[in-house]
């Protein structure tokens, strides 16, 4: 195809993909036709379905909800793909996928190195140009507590999350996995622990190309107090921790993204996922440090074909600002996010404009504050009682306060 409309190359490893754009690891890429569609709406790669091996243990009919309202994706139930179908799916993509690089995502639950080593032989022959090493799945592994602390150094831990939040483990399934094969690996990474940053350097040093942050979170979706034994699924009998998804969890994914770009320097590949819905939320992902951009939940919700539109809107905000390559735009948060002792906090105080307040009173009953009193005409903001938080400016209906700075 060659379309201009989608150049705009970035590498991982050896490997050129030829804009940010991944479809990441889900529901969207466990088939064929849904690869080719990617490829043909323009997509840069896809990370296929999870291959759980040997075969998944849990297993289910797929049961989601997309909570419209909340920006909020959850599930438990999944399915997956065993080795078989992942390795038969990998080599019907390379047939007739051309442009669309093609990523397996997989991991290995027993407690030994070879069955990571067995995977990857057989996905790199199988036609794979970049394998996804998965220790980020938050479903298998929290059901299933395998640790062995006794034997931790010298076998990893199960697989997923639990893996994932332990660097001797993803350090000893990558090194092993690099002594057979060349292709650039991807080490999928987890939140969980509060040690993304320091697992993703672990994983660099012992042979990733790239890492991806971040995967589902895990938490209780919402609950309907009055009938709390009723799970928010259809068609499923029990409530569950749920793998959230989707524009929610974007602020947490920014800060992991953020937090490993800052800790493993501008050499190396992050692939930024989570909560991206649109091209600005792609920039900032590429500002906290993103070099390739993954998209899971919007592509669950939307299809694949809005990326042409992505991409126009990315070339015109480049060149609105100025900037040359997308390269130019990553890690530009990294200087601006400073720490909470080096704020600078001018002194100011909220005014109200008279010809807009409706006297609703919103103003007035904020819990926190002592500044705000209802007079007949409008509400009043005493300067001397007023710390100015500007939770007044969120709160009102009528968009009729704003803040002075105090010289
Ligand atoms: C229903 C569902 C299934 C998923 N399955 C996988 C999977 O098989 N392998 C994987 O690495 N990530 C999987 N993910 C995680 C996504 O690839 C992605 O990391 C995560 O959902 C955050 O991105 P998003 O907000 O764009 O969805 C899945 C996500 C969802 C919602």
């Amino acid at each position: 195809m060659n379309d201009e409309r989608f150049h705009l190359p970035v590498r991982i490893g050896d490997v050129e993909l030829k804009n940010p754009f991944v479809v990441a690891s889900g529901p969207t890429t466990k088939r064929i036709e849904q690869l080719e569609l990617a490829e043909r709406c323009g997509w840069a790669a896809a990370s296929l379905k999870h291959t759980f091996n040997p075969a998944p243990y849990i297993n289910y009919q797929p049961r989601y909800r997309w909570l419209k309202k909340e920006k909020l994706h959850t599930f438990t139930a999944e399915y997956r793909l065993d080795m078989e179908s992942g390795l038969r799916l990998v080599e019907a993509a390379r047939k007739t996928c051309k442009e669309l690089v093609i990523i397996a995502n997989y991991s290995y639950v027993h407690s030994d190195l070879e069955g990571w080593q067995d995977a990857a032989r057989r996905f790199d022959a199988a036609g794979a140009q970049i394998l996804e090493l998965n220790f980020c799945c938050p479903n298998m592994s929290f059901n299933v507590n395998v640790s062995d602390h006794s034997t931790r150094a010298s076998r990893p831990s199960s697989g997923g999350a639990a893996m994932g939040q332990d660097e001797n483990s993803v350090r000893l399934v990558l090194e092993k996995t690099r002594e057979v094969t060349d292709l650039p690996l991807i080490a999928k990474i987890t939140p969980e622990g509060g040690r993304i940053a320091e697992v993703s350097r672990v994983a660099f040093e012992s042979g990733a190309s790239a890492v991806c942050s971040v995967a589902n979170r895990l938490g209780i979706p919402p609950i309907d107090v009055r009938n709390y034994r009723k799970s928010i699924y259809n068609l499923q009998g029990q409530n569950t921790m749920g793998c959230l998804s989707g524009p929610w969890i974007k602020p947490l994914a920014l800060r992991d993204v953020f937090e490993i770009r800052r800790l493993v320097g501008p050499a190396r590949h992050i692939n930024g996922t989570g909560g991206v819905a649109s091209m600005e939320d792609a920039v900032e992902m590429m500002m906290c440090g993103a070099d390739s951009i993954g998209v899971c939940t919007h592509t669950m919700i939307a299809g694949f074909d809005f990326l042409d539109g992505w991409m126009r809107a990315l070339k015109n905000y480049l060149t609105e600002m100025g900037f040359q390559s997308i390269r130019e735009v990553r890690d530009l948060l990294l200087g601006e996010i400073k720490s909470a002792a080096d704020l600078t906090v001018w002194p100011g105080h909220a005014r109200v404009d008279p010809d807009r307040c409706s006297l609703c009173g919103l103003c007035a009953d904020i819990g926190h504050c002592n500044a705000v009193a209802l007079a007949d005409d409008a509400a009043v903001i005493d300067p001397g009682l007023c710390d100015g938080c500007s939770t007044c400016i969120d709160i009102c209906p009528e968009k009729a306060i704003s803040m002075i700075e105090r010289m």
